[in-house]
């Protein structure tokens, strides 16, 4: 990795479940892109992972089917550091220092913990009201600027920045306070059942998530599946219709082709030959990255020497800064 003067950018996903096109669009896919600018770290995020119960054997399937994702889909491990959270310990070490300026009322106000302490209320545990501490430790221990993520992680980005404050005021400067990189376009893909929720992977409805790991006989049901509604326009209007923003938007993403220019193409189209079209222009653009993570994750020497390579680079950077930031704080070094 080119260290020089390059702005730095961190981002990750958690390995549960299948990683749907939200993920991908929102997220994964905007990656590649800023390798060469800037100073990029992607991490899959497993420790994140169990703040709800995982089974053991699926948790490591999903972490290296997800590192080899993030190359099929273009991350470079000769650009980029590729690691897993759990292979760097400083994660957890800055999380319990973020811990201690962190205020319950302002994790407790956190829309994601609200909603997943509903989901999840036989297992209401620490680690779900802490999970954005952690993430703003991931997020400062490489003094990240640039954070690229869909519009759901714009909360926990903010109380990153407010822990990056905090901890600079009470001590002095010492993180960079980190900006959200957000696209106007993909980052709040909809369920193909409720254009009003956001595709999740915790969905339990198949038909309303679209997976990476989806056949393309699969995905042109899902699509045709899809819910719409009772004009029959292909016209963007996120609040009239947002089931057709919704699909105009993946149509968009996944074709390279511009909303307006969809519009034209489908004047007069049925919703059904529409949605064909949105299937196809996802196949497209799937099948090729199925193809090579597949691939790669049969390559299990390859993986691996990534990950060390990986988790090697991205400690020799925490460390430097969890370094600074226990001297701020009075702890003695180790002799
Ligand atoms: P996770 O694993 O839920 O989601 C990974 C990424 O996908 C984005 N995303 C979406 N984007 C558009 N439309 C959707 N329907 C959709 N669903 C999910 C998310 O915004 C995210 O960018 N807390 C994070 C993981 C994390 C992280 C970090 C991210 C941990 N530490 C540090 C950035 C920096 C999460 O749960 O993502």
């Amino acid at each position: 990795m080119d260290t020089q003067n390059k702005k730095v950018v961190f981002s990750g996903v958690q390995p549960t479940g299948k990683i749907t096109l939200g993920n991908y669009l929102g997220a994964i896919k905007n990656w590649a892109p800023l390798q060469d600018e800037y100073n990029c770290l992607y991490c899959v995020v497993d420790l994140h992972s169990i703040t709800v119960q995982q089974v053991p054997a699926e948790l490591r399937k999903n972490t290296m089917d997800l590192v080899a994702l993030y190359i099929a889909c273009g991350v470079d491990p000769n650009k980029s550091i590729l690691f897993i959270q759990s292979h760097v310990p400083e994660h957890a070490e800055l999380a319990w220092t973020l811990d201690t300026i962190s205020y319950i009322g302002e994790l407790n106000r956190m829309t994601q913990f609200k909603e997943k302490s509903r989901k999840h209320a036989d297992n209401l545990n620490m680690g779900l009201m802490n999970y954005p501490v952690l993430m703003a430790s991931d997020i400062l221990l490489y003094q990240t600027d640039l954070v690229p993520v869909g519009k759901d992680q714009v909360q926990h980005l903010e109380l990153a920045r407010d822990l990056a404050e905090r901890f600079n005021n009470r001590y002095s400067p010492t993180f960079v306070v980190p900006e959200g990189l957000v696209y106007k376009s993909g980052s709040s893909i909809k369920s193909l059942q409720d254009p009003t929720a956001k595709m999740s992977k915790s969905d339990p409805n198949e038909n309303a998530i679209i997976t990476l790991f989806d056949t393309p006989d699969e995905i042109r049901r899902k699509f045709k599946r899809a819910v719409t509604d009772s004009e029959t326009c292909v016209r963007f209007d996120a609040d009239a219709k947002p089931a057709i923003s919704n699909l105009l938007t993946i149509y968009s993403l996944t074709s390279g082709e511009s909303i307006a220019d969809a519009e034209k193409r489908f004047e007069g189209v049925g919703y059904g030959v529409f949605k064909e079209a949105v299937a196809d222009a996802v196949i497209a653009v799937i099948e090729p990255i199925q193809q090579e993570q597949k691939r790669l994750v049969a390559d299990k020497a390859y993986l691996e020497s990534v990950l060390k390579q990986g988790a090697e680079s991205a400690e020799r950077i925490a460390r430097k800064t969890l370094s600074k930031v226990y001297r701020k704080i009075g702890f003695i070094p180790k002799f």
